[in-house]
């Protein structure tokens, strides 16, 4: 299993001016999960075309293959399966590892509900999360036992029931997965199981078991209240089929909002499935203006089926109404985005089941989209979202929570936004659009994976300096690099002080040079960390010594112990690029407009608690630029091989991940 934590993989996206093509995206990922499950309980082979070989189906594979399932890949998504007939599974010999798969691992329980032996499921960090109540109440009703993590979490047993019953449930959420685990549960219950559901899910199970000879019943209210039967333990003949799985819509959502987002993109997405239980989102956005047209519909394996194409449109605010929320529970983060680039305040309503997806969705899309400079909040459980009428600023890192929705959304939302947008793991991208990335850059996004930057070691030791003038932010960045790659931080202007601060303490004059040399040689790490080191006194002997070039040739020698400690370390100031670590691996020059640097340094001084007037500020700033710029030793300027940032118009935050950037490649 692959731990959500460790080593991720960030990705950022950048603003394009077009997106153009014709793709197909993969298969749907329902469809794929029960093409796998339902063809293992028919008699004969299966053929299946088109399967979404995404991580998530994948489990869901394996664990029917510990079933005893014979299930075989012969080519890209062309798989087939060995049915073994319902009730014809094995006790799986090992815990089921369900991964990521939500779906995998509620429809498998309920499969596997009505056989008399003990499977064990266990999931990822994300799933394990997960709440699994929602399946164990009517499997217990069954006759099913289960012993599960507090709050009905994985990992879990569970016995199966030696002599099922059929149930009549009604949905208490809406959920297709809590109804498709019923119904398979169901196929193997002499008698008639009935779900009923007040608000349709996708009906994706229902049409399938038809395709499969097994007459399930449909009916409808007037009130939209379902009611599905199914009369279990059918009788079965041997038969070879033949199954496609159309593409999935939840992926071609990526495709289609970056087409109507992008000042020029045209976007054909072919063979999509439009069941009409999935494509509530395709019609919120045109209520939004969205110029999307649907071609060539048909019928794939019991499923419509059309190509949709997407054309650069101005999209204007929605409110999307609860009850249509079943037809596009995955598609809320993506919506998101597009409603962060329409005009005016979207609301979309009654998202509670958000918060119980493969992430708390509400909480990653707001904490994304204002990382991004653009308001979203919660009311109850609705989402508001205040569009930019155009690009929103971007420049943010989104946490994902290996949320492999939250991460293509946030692509996008970098594709059209002011600054790149970075999203922090795109690895569970994998359960779901595995080829995500490289068909929006055929459509011509422009996506950068940053390499990994590996912690330094004694064998692969890392030196950066910092470098640039007054208040630029070197200080701020300099320590926090030390911290995340854990090295050790020295900032070589303390040095001067603590040589001053040396001085003064014997009752000398700072314009002594042999009694500065002496200090220089003296000083020692205790002296940089005393407190007084920050005094003014000190600090005005700090100038006159460290305009001495003895003075600063005498502390090159503690700089370099410093620099050649074990894994190496970020050298903060004056010439640490140019004399102290010419051969440091990594050189940054951090620069910012006076103007910038005035008012951070005065913000600084506010929040000290010193009251000072901004123009003194600038003044004071401008003279030390002057001294800095123009004094015979040391003067400052830039190594030539340093990376130069202006930092005028940037948080500190974004500081870092440009350095980090920089750092990975
Ligand atoms: C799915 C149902 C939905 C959906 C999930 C797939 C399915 O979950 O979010 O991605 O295949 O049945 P819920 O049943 O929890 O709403």
């Amino acid at each position: 299993m692959h731990s959500t934590t460790d080593n991720p993989q960030p990705a950022t996206a950048h603003a394009v001016e077009t997106l153009r093509g014709r793709t197909i995206v993969t298969g749907d990922k329902s469809i794929s999960h029960r093409a796998l499950m339902l063809a293992s309980l028919a008699l004969g082979t299966t053929t299946i075309h088109g399967l979404l070989e995404g991580e998530d189906v994948l489990r869901t594979a394996e664990a029917l293959r510990q079933c005893g399932v014979p299930i075989t890949r012969h080519a890209d998504g062309h798989w087939t399966v060995s049915g073994r007939g319902i009730g014809g599974l094995h006790e799986p010999a090992n815990i089921l590892d369900m991964g990521n798969a939500g779906t995998a691992a509620r429809l498998m329980m309920g499969l596997l509900s009505t056989y008399p032996f003990t499977s064990h499921f266990t999931g990822d960090e994300s799933l394990r999360k997960r709440p699994m109540m929602r399946v164990i109440t009517p499997l217990q009703q069954i006759g099913a036992t289960f012993i599960a993590r507090d709050g009905g979490r994985l990992p879990l047993a569970m016995k199966g029931a030696s002599q099922p019953m059929p149930i009549h449930y009604a949905l208490p959420v809406a959920s297709a997965q809590v109804k498709s685990a019923i119904l398979l549960a169901g196929l193997n219950i002499k008698g008639t199981t009935t779900v009923v559901e007040h608000e349709a899910t996708r009906d994706h199970s229902e049409r399938m078991l038809r395709f499969f000879g097994v007459p399930v019943k449909t009916t409808t209210d007037e009130d939209g209240t379902v009611t599905i039967t199914l009369d279990g333990q059918p009788n079965q003949k041997p038969e070879e089929r033949t199954l496609h799985v159309p593409a999935d819509p939840s992926s071609a959502a990526f495709p289609i909002v970056a087409a109507l987002l992008v000042p020029k993109a045209e976007v054909t997405v072919t063979n999509v499935c439009l069941n009409p239980l999935r494509t509530g989102l395709f019609d919120v956005l045109k209520k939004m203006g969205a110029d999307i047209t649907i071609s060539n519909p048909r019928e794939v394996g019991g499923e419509p089926v059309g190509d949709i194409t997407a054309r650069s449109s101005h999209l204007k605010e929605v409110d999307v109404p609860a009850h249509i929320a079943p037809s596009m529970i995955d598609e809320y983060p993506i919506l998101a985005i597009a409603a962060a680039c329409a005009t005016g305040k979207s609301v979309m309503r009654g998202l509670s089941e958000l918060r119980v997806k493969e992430s708390d969705r509400l909480a990653a899309i707001i904490a994304g989209l204002r990382a991004n400079g653009v308001e979203a909040h919660e009311e109850g459980d609705d989402l508001v979202v205040y569009g930019k009428g155009g690009r929103p600023q971007g420049g943010g890192t989104v946490t994902t929570h290996f949320d492999h929705r939250i991460a293509m959304s946030f692509l996008i939302l970098g594709l059209v936004s002011k600054e790149p947008v970075t999203v922090d793991d795109t690895r569970a991208i994998a359960t779901s659009f595995p080829s995500f990335m490289t068909l929006m850059r055929d459509l011509g996004a422009k996506f950068i994976i940053a390499r990994k930057v590996e912690r330094p070691t004694p064998e692969r030791r890392m030196v950066i300096t910092v470098d640039g003038p007054a208040a630029s932010g070197k200080g701020s960045l300099a320590r926090r690099l030390a911290y995340h790659f854990g090295l050790g931080y020295l900032d070589t202007g303390l040095l001067y002080r603590a040589v001053g601060m040396r001085v003064l303490y014997a009752n000398q004059d700072p314009h002594d040079v042999a009694a500065a040399i002496a200090a220089a040689r003296a000083i020692n790490a205790q002296d940089l960390a005393n407190p007084k080191l920050r005094g003014e006194r000190i600090g005005k002997a700090a100038s006159i010594v460290s305009a001495m070039p003895e003075v600063r040739e005498a502390l090159l020698e503690y700089q370099h112990r410093f620099a050649a400690s074990e894994n190496g370390g970020v050298l903060d100031g004056r010439d640490t690029g140019t004399v102290i670590c010419p051969d440091a691996d990594y050189k940054f020059f951090i620069t910012a407009s006076l103007e910038a640097r005035a008012k951070r340094r005065h913000k600084e001084l506010q929040d000290y608690g010193v009251t000072v007037d901004y123009q003194s500020v600038y003044d004071d700033l401008v003279e030390r630029d002057a001294r800095d710029a123009n004094r015979a030793v040391a003067p400052m300027k830039p190594a030539e091989d340093a990376v130069v940032i202006d930092t005028s118009k940037l948080t500190m935050s974004q500081v870092f991940e440009k350095v980090m950037g920089e750092l990975g490649g």
